[in-house]
C-alpha cells in the first residue's frame, strides 16, 4: 500500500524584506543579489512570531483541507533547523495547539533536505499499515539564525514553510512512488550553525564569537549542490525507468536560481517543467518544497495524476529526491 498526499497548505509571514532593505544593512546591491541568486525579496517573521506559530497555521490548514478532525491525527513530523527551542519538540507544541489528542510527533533536522527526509519517514509509517493520518510539515525561521551584518548569508534566506497530509492511497497508481536519500558529513564544515549545542554550549563567549549564526562557504556549497541535486534526480529517474520528459513538474529546493537552472538543465528539463518561486521567498530551508507544492496545486500546475519529482540539497551535507504520482 502506498502513502498519498491528501492536502497541502503553506504559510508565509506578512512582512516583506526586499533587496533594497538589505542594501541598508550590508554592502550589497539588488543587482548583485538578483543576478547571483534570483532572489528579489523574502519574508520575515514579525516580532515574537515563531516556528511553532507558523507550523500551527499550517497544521490547522491541513486539518481543514483534508477534512480531518484533530483527534484523527496520529503523527506530526516537523522538519526544521530553527525549532522554538531545543526541547520540547515543535511537534509537541503544535500537537497541543491544534488539539491532536491522539498524536505523537517529533522534529527532524535535515536542513534544506529536511522536508524530503520527513516525507519519506511519514511515507514509511503509512506504508507500515499502522498509521492513516500523518502530518508532515517543513518550516524555518531563518531570520533567527541570520547575521544581518554578513552579506554572504543574510541575502539568501527567508522565513516560512508548508506541509502536507499523508494518508493511505485509495488508487494504487497514486502516492509516493520512490525516494533516494543521502547524507555526507564530510561537508559539515561548509554550512553550519556551530554554537548552542554540546560542542559550544551557549555562553557569553559563543555570543561574542557570533557562533549562533549560520555560516557557509558559498562557493563550495554551490558546487556540491548542483552536482548533488542533478545526480540524485537523474538516479531516481533511471531507477524507475522514467524519462525527464514524462515529469509534469520538477520541484527543486529553492536555494539559488542558478543551482536550480544547472540541475534542471543537466536532467533535461525545459523551463515549463520546473517550479521556481525563489524570487519571492529566498531560501526558507525546510520550507521551500512544501511552499512550492501548495502554490503549484493552487495554480493548477499540479493536478490529479501529475508525475512530480522533488529534489533537495542542504547542510550536512544532505540531499535527496522523491517521485510522486499526485492524488489519493
Ligand atoms: N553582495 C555583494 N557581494 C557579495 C555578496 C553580496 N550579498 N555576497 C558575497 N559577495 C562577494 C564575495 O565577498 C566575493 O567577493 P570577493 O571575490 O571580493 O571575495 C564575491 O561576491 C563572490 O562572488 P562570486 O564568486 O561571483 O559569487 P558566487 O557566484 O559564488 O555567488 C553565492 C555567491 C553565495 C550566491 C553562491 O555561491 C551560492 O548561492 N552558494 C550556495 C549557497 C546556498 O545555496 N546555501 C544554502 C544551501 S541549501
Amino acid at each position: 500500500m502506498r502513502a498519498a498526499v491528501s492536502a497541502t497548505y503553506r504559510y508565509l509571514p506578512k512582512q516583506i524584506m526586499t533587496n533594497h532593505d538589505l542594501e541598508k544593512m550590508v554592502d550589497t546591491s539588488d543587482e548583485w543579489i538578483q543576478s547571483r541568486t534570483g532572489i528579489a525579496e523574502r519574508r520575515v517573521v514579525s516580532e515574537g512570531e515563531t516556528t511553532s506559530d507558523m507550523c500551527t497555521h499550517i497544521a490547522k490548514g491541513l486539518l481543514e483541507q483534508s477534512n480531518t478532525d484533530p483527534n484523527e491525527v496520529e503523527v506530526i513530523i516537523i522538519a526544521t533547523v530553527t525549532p522554538d527551542m531545543p526541547t520540547p519538540a515543535t511537534a509537541s507544541l503544535v500537537q497541543n495547539r491544534i488539539g491532536a489528542n491522539n498524536a505523537w510527533g517529533f522534529d527532524l533536522s535535515g536542513a534544506c533536505t529536511g522536508f524530503i527526509y520527513a516525507l519519506d519517514t511519514g511515507t514509511r509509517l503509512v506504508e507500515s499499515g499502522k498509521y492513516k493520518k500523518v502530518m508532515v510539515i517543513g518550516v524555518d525561521t531563518m531570520s533567527a539564525v541570520l547575521d544581518y551584518t554578513d552579506r554572504n548569508t543574510c541575502v539568501l534566506f527567508g522565513d516560512g514553510g508548508g506541509g502536507i497530509m499523508l494518508e493511505p492511497a485509495e488508487n494504487e497508481e497514486n502516492g509516493i512512488i520512490d525516494s533516494i536519500l543521502r547524507t555526507d558529513g564530510s561537508g559539515a564544515d561548509y554550512l553550519k550553525i556551530s554554537g548552542g549545542g554540546s560542542l559550544h554550549p551557549a555562553s557569553h563567549d559563543t555570543v561574542d564569537q557570533n557562533l549562533h549564526y549560520i555560516r557557509q562557504d558559498g562557493k563550495v556549497v554551490f558546487k556540491y549542490a548542483v552536482k548533488g541535486m542533478a545526480d540524485i534526480s537523474e538516479e531516481i529517474l533511471i531507477k524507475n525507468n522514467i524519462k525527464s520528459s514524462s515529469i509534469d513538474l520538477y520541484v527543486p529546493h529553492q536555494a539559488n536560481k542558478r543551482i536550480i537552472d544547472s540541475a534542471a538543465k543537466r536532467c533535461g528539463f525545459i523551463d515549463d517543467q520546473v517550479y521556481i518561486n525563489i524570487n519571492r521567498y529566498g531560501n526558507t530551508t525546510a520550507g521551500t518544497i512544501p511552499i512550492c507544492l501548495d502554490e503549484a496545486v493552487e495554480s493548477g500546475r499540479i493536478n490529479k495524476g501529475s508525475l512530480i519529482l522533488l529534489a533537495a540539497f542542504g547542510a550536512g551535507f544532505t540531499w535527496g529526491s522523491m517521485l510522486i504520482r499526485w492524488g489519493k
